[in-house]
């Protein structure tokens, strides 16, 4: 079974994808790490953030070693990654290795932003996770304040709010509900909460077939 899990930036995908992954017994690629490797990469270089040939190069010679870097997780990669995600050799560079993660066995949960709509259209189960950008804004600033850096709830809100602007509207493979897939608003819900609201959608997906 795949899971594909796609919403704006700092809904909650990644902790989401990781628990179901876990209920299930599945493998979780959180593809966001990905593309801010790549940014990284691309930053530590001095590299244009447009040079996509430059960029395509190094996300095709990527090591997934790298994803558990803590350095990923920062503003300012993840507003690089939004940048060089935009590219679309970067975009097919990646597109193998995101499909054969999701196709082995014994079952995969992959979140992202096109993880429904282009890497794995006939995912078993899609959600679309949604929350308010004000809510989004506190979650990610106590995030940063728990890793020990500054965080200003303003800046951080107008952050995503450029960033999901900037998927939402770029040509190659832009953030976009699925028409198969399900939302998911956790705005209200806590982590336990929003895990058991996914879980519930799964069940009812095995449940019909
Ligand atoms: O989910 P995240 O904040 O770690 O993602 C960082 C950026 O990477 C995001 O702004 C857009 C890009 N991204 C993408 O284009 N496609 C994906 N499947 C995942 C992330």
């Amino acid at each position: 079974m795949i899971i594909a899990i796609d919403g704006p930036a700092a809904s909650g995908k990644g902790t989401l994808g990781k628990r179901l992954a876990a209920h299930y017994g599945y493998r979780h690629l959180d593809t966001g790490l990905i593309y801010r490797a790549v940014a990284k990469a691309m930053l530590d270089a001095s590299a244009a953030l447009t040079d996509e040939v430059r960029a395509a190069a190094i996300a095709q010679a990527l090591d997934p070693g790298m994803f558990g870097d803590p350095a990923l997780k920062s503003q300012a990669v993840g507003e690089a990654a939004s940048v060089v995600s935009a590219l679309p050799r970067v975009r097919d560079a990646l597109l193998a290795f995101q499909r054969s993660f999701a196709a082995g066995p014994p079952g995969a949960v992959l979140d992202g932003r096109d993880i429904g709509t282009v890497i794995c259209p006939d995912a078993d189960v899609k959600i679309f996770v949604i929350a308010e950008p004000q809510v989004r804004a506190r979650r990610r600033a106590l995030e940063m304040l728990g890793r020990g850096e500054a965080a200003d709830e303003a800046a951080v809100l107008a952050d995503i709010l450029k960033r999901d602007e900037r998927d939402r509207n770029r040509a190659a493979a832009p953030l976009k509900r699925a028409d198969d897939a399900h939302e998911l608003d956790n705005s209200n819900l806590d982590i336990e909460g929003g895990v058991k609201a996914a879980i519930a959608i799964v069940e009812r997906i095995r449940a019909a077939r």
